[in-house]
């Protein structure tokens, strides 16, 4: 058993050597802490490229590597038996080492460092020192913590790299915003495949209104999930019947809500990863192609990004063109409609009578199978006083109710709407009596 474990871990250490002969890969093999099985590291050790760590099962592997066509070396995390380098963290993305002389280190006043050939920190875990006699230890859930030496722990890290994520959220990482300080944490995508550096897209869950998972470029946002509703997000199409299961928001009712997932079958491996284009996708891992699949993407279609169809317009994926006016809305600016440029949205055509006292009554027009707007405000209530809700008060402007959610109204103008064909929620929109009967 161990002389294989030793096999085994020598050629793993060697695979990050292209051009390793024997002499190197013996060297690396006898070297103290490389290539030893070790998952810690204790003050004053330290790991020295191309040695790593690995954890307890084998499962992650923490090392330094070069990303696709890039010669520069980073510190980072990835799964130990997936043939295909596959980085779920980075240490010193904004600071590569340009040669092989790095080291990885516990410091005296008990962070992590890289260090690159000349001892200057390129990057530290930065945590505020009272306590000496730290380890640092990569688990099998691929996070890398950093203990108190007296700690026996019960969960609570000194540091976490799951707190401090890169571009990929894996099982039993938890993506947590606090609702009173709005303290996010965020994926970051990489500038490039070759290129970990921070990228224009982030993405997490957004705490103002209801909270949803929200994909930004720069502070724009790109994509929305939708709410929650304690089973989907009730934003993404034929999310209950497909993908996603094992994905859930967790609001834990002390300020914090968080996205978490993790899958009951244990041999699937799985990575949401937010990519350089700002995509977030899942990744799944094909054990008989030895390969990585595709099993979900957020942006699918054009209709998927964000606010396609400006205020008050509806995009639907099947239709030509995708974009088009709510029902009682006409285009704000029709040559720019009409040649695709939909962006400043739609107008309403006829006034509602909500403030007038004469006049036939205001109405609501039921849309099917909707990604329901962004922005709604919400109330815990029943759903017949929804609509009463709404209808008595002259700023609302729609209404949608969702078991699990509550009542969401809407006064402002409605944005990112979807119409969907097979999944979706209605969505109740206000219009003056004369519209109510039109069919177009
Ligand atoms: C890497 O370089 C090769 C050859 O120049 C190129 O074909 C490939 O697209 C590059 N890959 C990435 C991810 O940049
Ligand atoms: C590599 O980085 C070191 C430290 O930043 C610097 O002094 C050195 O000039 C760099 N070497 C090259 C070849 O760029
Ligand atoms: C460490 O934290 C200090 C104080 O928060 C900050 O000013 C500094 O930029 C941080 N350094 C790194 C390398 O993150
Ligand atoms: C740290 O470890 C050293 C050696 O094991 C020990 O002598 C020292 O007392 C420890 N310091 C603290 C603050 O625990
Ligand atoms: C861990 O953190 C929780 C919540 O912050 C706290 O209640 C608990 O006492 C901590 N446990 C330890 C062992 O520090
Ligand atoms: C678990 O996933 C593996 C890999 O995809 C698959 O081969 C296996 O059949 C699954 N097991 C169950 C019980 O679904
Ligand atoms: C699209 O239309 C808006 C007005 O709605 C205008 O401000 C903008 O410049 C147009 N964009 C392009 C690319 O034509
Ligand atoms: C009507 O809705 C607006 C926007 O939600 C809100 O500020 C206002 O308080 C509401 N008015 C009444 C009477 O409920």
């Amino acid at each position: 058993m161990k002389d294989v474990s030793y096999v085994m871990e020598r050629i793993s250490c060697a695979s990050f050597m292209p051009r390793v002969d024997s002499i190197i890969v013996l060297i690396c093999s006898l070297s103290f802490y490389a290539c030893s099985g070790n998952d810690m590291i204790k003050k004053p050790e330290s790991i020295k490229d191309p040695d790593s760590i690995t954890s307890k099962s084998s499962i992650f592997k923490l090392g330094f590597f070069s990303p696709l066509n890039s010669t520069n070396r980073y510190v980072g995390i990835w799964y130990n038996d997936i043939s295909d380098l596959t980085v779920i963290w980075v240490a010193n993305r904004d600071n590569p080492l340009n040669d092989s002389s790095g080291i990885f280190s516990m410091s005296q006043n008990g962070n992590l460092q890289v260090l690159n050939g000349k001892n200057e920190i390129v990057w530290s875990s930065n945590v505020s020192s009272t306590a000496f006699n730290r380890t640092a230890q990569l688990l099998d859930t691929g996070n890398l913590v950093i203990r108190e030496a007296d700690d026996t722990n019960n969960g609570n890290f000194t540091w976490e790299s799951f707190k401090h994520p890169s571009n990929s959220f894996i099982a039993k990482m938890k993506l947590t915003t606090n609702l009173v300080t709005m303290d996010k944490q965020l994926l970051t995508s990489w500038k490039s495949p070759s290129d970990p550096s921070f990228g224009r897209f982030s993405a997490g869950i957004d705490p103002l209104g209801i909270p949803q998972v929200y994909i930004w470029d720069g502070n724009k946002p790109h994509w929305r999930s939708g709410p929650w509703n304690g089973q989907i997000f009730i934003g993404i199409p034929d999310m209950s019947s497909a993908y996603l299961d094992g994905v859930s928001l967790v609001d834990d009712q002390d300020g914090i809500v968080y996205m978490t997932y993790t899958y009951a079958n244990k041999s699937i491996i799985s990575v949401y990863r937010l990519n350089y284009r700002g995509n977030l996708m899942e990744i799944e891992w094909n054990y008989e192609l030895n390969k990585w699949q595709v099993t979900w993407l957020a942006q699918n279609t054009e209709c998927d990004f964000y606010g396609k169809c400006g205020p008050f317009g509806i995009c639907n994926s099947q239709a030509k063109p995708i974009c088009s006016c709510l029902r009682g809305f006409e285009p704000k600016y029709i040559k720019e409609w009409n040649r695709g440029n939909w962006s400043g949205g739609c107008v309403r055509r006829s006034p509602l009578n909500c403030d007038r006292s004469s006049g036939k009554r205001d109405g609501f027009l039921k849309l099917k199978m909707i990604k329901i707007p962004d922005f709604a405000e919400y109330a815990s209530i029943e759903e017949s006083d929804c609509e009463r809700l709404c209808f008595q008060n002259c700023s609302c402007m729609a209404y949608a109710y969702n078991i699990g959610v509550g009542c969401m109204s809407w006064s402002v103008p409605l944005v990112d709407i979807q119409k969907f064909s097979g999944s979706g929620f209605p969505l109740f929109v206000r219009l003056a009596y004369s519209e109510l009967g039109i069919v177009n």
